[in-house]
């Protein structure tokens, strides 16, 4: 046994892989999915380095911090304005985006962490990053020689497709900013995710894209373009799942892995577990996740909210950053919450959300129902899509009101199709043949093990955007119609001038 054991960890040992992970983005719900894949290499004896705003308090074994502090402050001024683009359309959303993503980059590149780790002669087997409109980050990965393997946050949506020329055809795929229209048949609502998925393609390439080249050219010395760097990533590791979103088709290099970043739970605070055991009508969980803050929340909605609580019997936990007087009985505000372990309690009968991913992931996970109510960037689409699955209130923040709350609470709480859709998505989600992090895992390294397994690769990326579209084929038998059409127009009108005229057009011009 004891031999074993040795010849397991020598064996181990000989397998240890050094990987390089990155987060650019200072929003700590990206952070966790990054170091949630981070920690499991820790532990599993993989060297570990992790570039981040998000140094580790206590140190932990085989991982290494490198950190980015600076983006944290900049992303302060944006955090101020989330509540305003509640009424802002899908492309000003996007645009906070990609400038989120492009100031975050540059600060990035200047950092003297970051640039000592380039310039110095460490090696690395794969660079891991969340990739959130960051493109010239990548550059990283191709300065160590390491295959690039993507996290992406949201499901695979058009902001990550491109990268590997997954296929996302407007008839029935929308792309992330898209609101889920009621009808997919509908022909506008196509005509529309079209155009706009089009656009979005062209706002990248336009605008984007050439800064984020500069940036590449302007930090790392190389002859290569960022271009053969950005369409040379080896996976995607998706946060999603076929129980959160719709089927769509997949490129063998995209694996989604919703779901992977759940436990494990750790036992809740005394007085939590008291609250929650002892709710004998249930408990509603309200939480707008890490960047949102409730006690930012304008005086009359926040009241609303209040009194909308005031007037159920069920208990109320809010995860509020303030202390607040005159408090209804039975609501309990806490500055800080363990959300995965409160929603796997079963008294939990609800959950209000402002939908982000990883909010909208450990709902599924745990089966409870929600009330959405969507705020920014992909959280209107995230509600709208999971509302159409029957487990969720749609409620637009700029819509709240005290009357609309406790009708939705009402709902949620009497009508039985809300839990029993959720259970049946959660069963979906638990029904796969291994646990997503070890699917994650075994992904990462297989990347490893088949130097960046281009064999995942399809040959769509070797193809120019309308080669891939079939535009120019389509263009050629358009113009051989066109011009058999023509023929036969021309042909018929000589003829019917001779019939009519008793003589030739040519004629006609020589008189
Ligand atoms: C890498 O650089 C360090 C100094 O930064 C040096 O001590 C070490 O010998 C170098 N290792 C190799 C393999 O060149
Ligand atoms: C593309 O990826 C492969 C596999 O990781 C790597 O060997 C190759 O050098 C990469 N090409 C560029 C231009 O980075």
């Amino acid at each position: 046994m004891k031999f074993l054991l040795v010849l397991c960890c020598v064996l181990w040992g000989a397998q240890s892989y050094k990987l390089l992970f990155m987060c650019p983005m200072p929003s700590p719900s990206h952070f966790f999915l990054i170091f949630r894949l981070a920690k499991e290499f820790a532990d599993r004896g993989h060297q570990v380095t992790v570039i981040s705003p998000f140094p580790q308090k206590t140190p932990i074994k085989n991982y290494r911090d490198i950190q980015i502090l600076e983006v944290i402050d900049s992303f302060e001024e944006i955090k101020k304005i989330l509540f305003n683009m509640a009424d802002k359309g899908p492309l000003d959303n996007l645009d906070l985006i990609y400038r989120a993503g492009l100031g975050a980059t540059t600060q990035i590149l200047e950092n003297k962490n970051v640039q000592s780790l380039i310039n110095s002669n460490e090696t690395f087997d794969a660079f891991i990053i969340e990739q959130f409109t960051s493109e010239a980050l990548l550059g990283i990965g191709h300065r160590f020689g390491a295959p690039i393997i993507l996290m992406s946050g949201f499901g695979t949506t058009n902001l990550l497709n491109h990268f590997v020329a997954n296929p996302a055809p407007s008839s029935y795929v929308w792309n992330v900013v898209m609101k889920p229209s009621t009808t997919y048949k509908n022909f506008w609502d196509r005509m529309h995710n079209f155009l706009l998925s089009n656009y979005i393609d062209f706002q990248r390439e336009q605008y984007f894209m050439p800064e984020h080249r500069k940036l590449f050219k302007k930090y790392f010395n190389s002859d290569v373009e960022l271009d053969d760097i950005v369409y040379n990533v080896s996976l995607i590791l998706g946060n999603s799942h076929v129980s959160l979103y719709k089927a769509v088709p997949q490129v063998p290099n995209i694996i989604n892995i919703g779901g992977f970043h759940v436990g494990p739970l750790k036992e809740l605070p005394t007085d939590l577990q008291n609250f929650l055991d002892d709710a004998k009508n249930g408990v509603i969980l309200f939480a707008l996740g890490t960047n949102l803050k409730s006690s930012d929340l304008k005086p009359e909605i926040r009241d609303a909210f209040l009194n909308a609580f005031s007037k159920i019997k069920q208990k109320v936990l809010w995860k509020f950053e303030k202390q607040l007087d005159n408090l209804p009985e039975n609501v309990k505000i806490m500055e800080w919450l363990p959300q995965q372990e409160v929603l796997a309690h079963p008294n939990v009968r609800a959950f209000i959300t402002h939908g982000g991913m990883l909010s909208v992931v450990e709902t599924v996970y745990f089966g409870v129902p929600m009330i959405g109510i969507p705020i920014f960037g992909d959280q209107k689409s995230n509600i709208a899509t999971v509302a159409k699955r029957g487990y969720c209130i749609n409620l637009p923040f700029t819509e709240l009101t005290e009357e609309k709350l406790s009708k939705a609470l009402n709902e949620i709480l009497n009508n039985p199709k809300y839990r029993k859709n959720a259970q049946k998505l959660s069963q979906i989600m638990h029904d796969r043949p291994v646990k997503a992090l070890d699917e994650a895992v075994f992904w990462i390294e297989h990347v490893i093990r088949h130097g960046g397994a281009p064999h995942l690769r399809t040959d769509a990326l070797n193809l120019k955007w309308y080669q891939r579209e079939m535009i120019d084929i389509i263009g050629f038998l358009l113009g051989v119609v066109l011009l058999f059409l023509g023929s036969i127009l021309f042909i018929l009108k000589t003829m019917l001038g001779w019939m009519f005229c008793g003589r030739s057009p040519v004629k006609q011009k020589l008189n």
